[in-house]
């Protein structure tokens, strides 16, 4: 398909992915439905195992959704009430809800400006007696150091969970997303590198007692049926439909990410001659390892265009962006009782103010990306006009 100069450029297009793999999805489909093995089916364990494969973990489990797998893997990783947790306030909400879930106190860190990684020197100095856990968020694709989490981890004693909901397959310092801590949570929410038809969720680990305990806690925490032996268990399992889909696109992950890579990579290019104006793409430290769920770029201090206003430029032509995220946690209504206020995380306030998310998805095109970069530019060029006298 070609895409005319005014074609417009939506933020995600999953009709790109679907499109190609439609028969094998319907025959996924066709084959659960043949099957009625609709809750804890093949296709769940066959995906799961697969999923474990690729994150390098013994062992995967699939849930309900993101959230779920967060707070269903804190929980088996023995998290709870008077525990302290440190995550990172620039992630989305879904970090926060899943520690909070499992009745644990989150203890919010700020970010590296550059990267937008937690912040492991701001974490260290967050740590008290009642400190348990890490949760890390591989944001935008992009993984926290996992040396410097492993050291962080060794000396204080702490579990790390990795939020890895934007990271399916990404890698850093010979780790794979999921494989660096006690336990990983993944999303499938349908924009995500590797997205089901509705909600799902995963959690990994290399420990059978681990995979074992959410086994049963997403299963109104029965170890056989009729038998609960754990009281916080649940009914959050992946639907064996949505294992199917997520089966049948698995093997085109690979592939996905690194023509994320790649759209990012010129994305770069053309940001080069820009960055000089104060327009920048967010670091990337982990080269082809960034699976860039989202290329995110920062509009510094000294660029002389306004966000909303780049916004609705690109909106005029018909391109799509986003902002991740809007507001840091701490500033989010529903959650002023944690006690944080303005100005405690200035790194990430200030990043808040200035982060804009461009198209990139399998399937952009290079003439899409350079009609965004194009209306980008242009606008630079015409906010160094002098104004007519
Ligand atoms: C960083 C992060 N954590 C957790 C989640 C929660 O996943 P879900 O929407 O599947 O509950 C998401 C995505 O939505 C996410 O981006």
């Amino acid at each position: 398909m070609s895409f005319s100069e005014s074609q417009p450029v939506p933020f995600v297009d999953l009709s790109l992915q679907h499109q190609p793999l439609q028969s094998d999805i319907l025959a996924a489909m066709q084959a659960v439905l043949h099957q009625g093995d609709y809750i804890l089916g093949q296709a769940v364990a066959d995906f799961e195992q697969q999923f474990a494969t690729l994150c390098q973990t013994a062992y995967a489990v699939g849930v309900g959704s993101g959230t779920d797998a967060i707070a269903l893997g804190l929980q088996a990783c023995g998290i709870g009430a008077g525990d302290e947790v440190l995550l990172p306030v620039n992630t989305f909400i879904a970090t926060l809800i899943g520690i909070l879930q499992v009745g644990a106190t989150p203890v919010f860190v700020d970010c590296e400006p550059e990267t937008a990684l937690i912040d492991l020197a701001a974490a260290k100095q967050a740590i008290t007696a009642r400190t348990r856990a890490i949760v890390p968020v591989h944001l935008y694709g992009q993984m926290v150091s996992p040396s410097a989490l492993l050291q962080l981890a060794a000396q204080h004693n702490l579990i790390i969970f990795e939020d890895a909901a934007q990271a399916h397959g990404a890698e850093r310092e010979g780790y794979r997303a999921g494989s660096v801590g006690l336990a990983a949570a993944f999303s499938f929410y349908p924009s995500k590198n590797l997205g089901a038809m509705g909600d799902g969720g995963i959690v990994v680990t290399q420990q059978s007692l681990i995979a074992q305990t959410v086994r049963s806690l997403r299963n109104y925490g029965a170890t056989r049926k009729y038998v609960h032996t754990d009281p916080g268990g649940t009914n959050s399992r992946l639907d064996t439909l949505q294992a199917a889909v997520l089966k049948a696109k698995l093997p085109s992950l690979t592939q996905w990410n690194r023509d994320r890579n790649q759209l990012a990579a010129l994305y770069d290019r053309r940001l080069q001659s820009l960055s000089a104006e104060g327009i920048v793409p967010i670091r990337n430290d982990c080269d082809a390892g960034h699976v860039y769920h989202l290329y995110v770029v920062r509009l510094l201090p000294h660029c002389p265009i306004d966000r909303t206003v780049l916004q609705l430029e690109l909106s005029r032509h018909d391109i799509q962006s986003g902002i991740h995220y809007p507001v840091p946690c701490h500033l989010q209504p529903a959650f002023q009782s944690l006690g944080y206020q303005p100005g405690a995380f200035p790194v990430a306030e200030h990043l808040s103010q200035q982060i804009l998310s461009l198209p990139l998805y399998p399937g952009l095109t290079e003439a899409q990306l350079h009609r965004v970069m194009d209306v980008i530019a242009a606008l630079l060029a015409a906010a160094k006009q002098p104004y007519p006298l």
